[in-house]
């Protein structure tokens, strides 16, 4: 035999030397869940070692991350009923606990990236992204909404924005009013091939955000398409996004390896609640090894060809590896 692979294989020298892909902490964004109030953490059943934190307690868990190397960080508000309506009002009332928050974080860590998501489901009476009418999804009605929401945010002085509601044209309309209101220097992640999946349900527990009626797949992709992920990037890209997402990400590898060969833009991978969820039960029924499986999963949604990760294990592989 002239080839003989194994040969490269054979000793954790040879291993490291020939090793093509790499995770580090500098690749993981730390999605976190804000409540309102002082000393408040309560615990999410399907979501085990998540937690939704008040400001004073996710400042802290903050500091905590970046001690172990970890940077950014996606807030998400848990908002309660009484502040929801249908039209989403609390999303861009720069009183309200998230946008105020926003604002704290970011005084006490300016070096933090952090990402914020635009969508109305967490503020929205019907538990959907976008407004509703007569049980339909309107578009062009909620872009206006998204708009608002987005300034909002920027206003806090946030690094990254994250338009997670797929709607039509929404890049673009965002972009045109950030820049249009002095804010060209806050990005776009967009969440370019979003799936309607059975991934996200622990989220929509951690933020009590599930659907009313129906489900989003007048919105989000169909499972079934890629094409049509092709379809998307380029009218983001057209539009001014700075990254391209793909969601969830296990079961979407070859949607972030197609997006990755046909932009040169940085690819996301949001790794989803599901996902995490999934892992964390085989490992505390002691059916996988926890650890090892988050390697093997964050490792292979690098190997598709993300170059960011989402994901809710970013602290315990932060604290686990000494790679950096
Ligand atoms: C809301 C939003 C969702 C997630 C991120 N932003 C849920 C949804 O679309 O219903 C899911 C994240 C996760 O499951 O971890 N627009």
């Amino acid at each position: 035999m002239n080839q003989r692979p194994r040969r490269n294989r054979k000793s954790e020298a040879i291993r490291a030397m020939v090793e093509e892909t790499t995770v580090s902490q500098r690749d993981l964004i730390f999605p976190l869940f804000l409540i309102e109030g002082k000393s408040q953490k309560t615990g999410i059943s399907s979501m085990p070692g998540i937690f939704r934190l008040s400001v004073d307690l996710m400042l802290k868990e903050i500091e905590e991350c970046l001690n172990l190397g970890l940077r950014a960080f996606d807030i998400f508000p848990a908002v309660e009923d009484k502040w929801k309506d249908n039209t989403a009002t609390k999303s861009y009332d720069p009183d309200f606990f998230y946008l105020k928050a926003l604002k704290e974080i970011k005084k006490r860590f300016p070096e933090a990236c952090i990402m914020t998501d635009v969508a109305m489901d967490p503020y929205s009476s019907d538990g959907h992204d976008g407004l509703v009418k007569d049980g339909k999804i309107l578009n062009d009605e909620t872009l206006e909404i998204l708009g608002r929401m987005a300034l909002a945010q920027a206003e806090t002085g946030i690094d990254v924005l994250g338009p997670s509601d797929m709607m039509d044209g929404r890049i673009g309309y965002i972009r045109k009013v950030l820049d249009t209101n002095g804010f060209a220097e806050v990005s776009i992640m967009s969440y370019t091939a979003k799936y309607a999946s059975g991934f996200y349900n622990p989220f929509r527990d951690a933020l009590d955000s599930a659907p009313k009626f129906g489900d989003k797949k007048t919105y989000q992709m169909n499972p079934a398409n890629r094409r049509e992920a092709l379809i998307e990037a380029t009218l983001d890209t057209a539009e001014g996004a700075d990254f391209l997402m793909v969601k969830p990400a296990m079961a979407y590898l070859d949607i972030i390896r197609l997006i990755r060969d046909n932009s040169s833009l940085p690819v996301a991978a949001y790794n989803v609640s599901g996902e995490y969820s999934m892992i964390k039960a085989a490992a505390q029924n002691g059916w996988l090894d926890g650890d090892r499986v988050m390697k093997e999963t964050l490792l292979s949604i690098k190997r598709a060809g993300a170059d960011v990760i989402l994901t809710y294990f970013a602290k315990e592989f932060a604290a686990s590896t000494n790679r950096y």
